[in-house]
């Protein structure tokens, strides 16, 4: 099936390859000339683990063509819409103008009997804002809401087997063929038996926005917990490990630590709780509020943890910080709790130099007045405090005698709870981390 792919960041550069990589014959548009020339050269244009080696066996097959043109998708069947939705200058809510813009591009070379799928990330009741958009541009054509789950570091596999599928469709036969068009263009996840839900527009739109509240809310209480442990003497790390054997609660996205970041959990709260004020129902989802407040109290608890180790005396101090992403396997920085922390230490007066495995252009581009260390034993040279904001498995495989030769002061902050204590504290390291004594 000819399908397109609009926008080619994060989420469409990966759709797009990994749709191509089905057997679909893919054309991805995007406004950014310097990101289409990547991906015209089989390139990805962002650090993803296996999209680089996606991208270059769908190119062997000439499945995939990119273009700064929109009218390059004439004729597809379906046209995905992966356009971004960031948080506002002006508040909390999402900024719509990509997708307004995009869709009206888009509207211009719709054909009848054609499906837009929108899977960028929306405030509720956006989805019926431009169903009437798209029908009124090209009667026959038919959009749909086809919200996407996948996570940064994972994108690849979580395209190709996610864990559901959901399709937000008008009722009637439009809907039935927009459904239909779907299930043709996701085949072989669902041979594989993917869960399928189809239902309205906003209960698709509000599906997004649930699950990723929901994991918002689950890891600020396991941090939330990790206050209480820090004043009551308690291990946050044993208490997840043992209410999350109740399978009721799970383990997974119980890590205490520094917290969320990056281009969805932070914005999509936010957006929620304004579109839900709009909507008369702030009362419902206030508690978000909460969920954002102790997320953001981790950064400003590590701050306060590296100022006591270094003696209350930030200034002056040899800081080295490993990590700048938001989280590991992923080059983004958008919203990072450890680029953040960097720059806190750093306004205090410490000298702070930043490590990251992949995201030191994207980190510099933002915080251009931090300094940046490629090589892990440079960075590490000379520290009075490491502190490990960032689990990358690289620094979860330092070796704490071998680092312990390089710093000027055994001193160690484990934000994200990755390290060995025992492993670091026989090695002779002050070691400490949220959460725990
Ligand atoms: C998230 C959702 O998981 C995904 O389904 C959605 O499509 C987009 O938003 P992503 O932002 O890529 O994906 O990252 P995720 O793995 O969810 O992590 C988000 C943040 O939470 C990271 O900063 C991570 O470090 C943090 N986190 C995660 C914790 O602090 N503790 C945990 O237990 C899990």
């Amino acid at each position: 099936m000819k399908v397109s792919v609009i926008g080619l960041g994060y989420l469409g550069a990966v759709h797009a390859a990994s749709m191509a990589s089905l057997g679909h014959d893919v054309v991805g548009v995007d406004v950014d000339a310097g990101r289409v020339a990547a991906l015209a050269a089989g390139k990805a244009p962002f650090f993803e683990p296996g999209l680089d080696d996606l991208l270059a066996r769908v190119e062997a097959t000439g499945r995939l063509t990119v273009s700064t043109d929109m009218s390059a998708v004439a004729g597809a069947r379906v046209h995905f819409m992966c356009v971004g939705t960031p948080q506002r200058d002006d508040g909390n809510a999402a900024d719509l103008s990509f997708v307004d813009t995009a869709t009206a591009a888009l509207a211009a070379h719709l054909g009848p009997g054609e499906v837009v799928a929108g899977k960028s990330t929306v405030p509720v009741g956006t989805a019926a804002r431009l169903a009437e958009a798209v029908a009124a541009a090209a009667p026959g054509a038919v959009l749909a809401w086809n919200p996407e789950f996948l996570r940064e570091g994972l994108a690849v596999q979580d395209t190709l087997h996610p864990d559901r599928l959901v399709y937000g469709v008008p009722e009637g036969p439009a809907g039935e063929r927009a459904a239909a068009a779907l299930d043709e263009v996701y085949a072989a996840p669902l041979a594989e038996g993917v869960p399928r839900i189809v239902t309205d527009y906003p209960t698709a739109e509000l599906v997004k926005v649930a699950a990723n509240s929901f994991l918002a809310t689950k890891i600020s209480f396991i941090n939330a917990m990790a206050e209480l442990c820090e004043v009551a003497g308690g291990d946050v790390t044993r208490l997840a490990d043992a209410i999350g054997h109740d399978a009721r609660i799970g383990r997974r996205f119980l890590n205490a630590g520094l917290g969320f970041g990056g281009g969805c959990l932070p914005k999509d709260i936010r957006a929620f709780m304004a579109r839900a004020d709009e909507l008369g129902a702030g009362d419902a989802v206030a508690f978000l509020g909460e969920v954002d407040a102790i997320n953001t109290r981790r950064r400003a608890r590590m701050v306060e943890l590296a100022t006591e180790v270094l003696g209350g005396m930030v200034d002056g101090a040899e800081v080295t910080v490993l990590g700048a992403a938001f989280k590991p396997d992923s080059d983004d920085v958008r919203d990072s709790p450890a680029l953040d922390v960097a720059t806190r230490l750093a306004e205090l007066g410490a000298a702070v130099t930043v490590h990251d495995p992949q995201a030191i252009d994207n980190a510099r581009a933002k915080r251009p007045d931090l300094r940046y260390e490629r090589d892990l034993e440079e960075a590490l040279a000379g520290a009075d405090a490491v502190l490990v904001l960032t689990e990358w498995q690289d620094y979860k495989e330092l070796d704490p005698e071998r680092v312990g030769v390089l710093v000027a002061q055994r001193t160690v902050l484990d934000g994200r709870n990755a390290l060995s204590r025992s492993a670091w504290t026989a090695a002779g390291w002050r070691y400490r981390a949220l959460g725990r004594r």
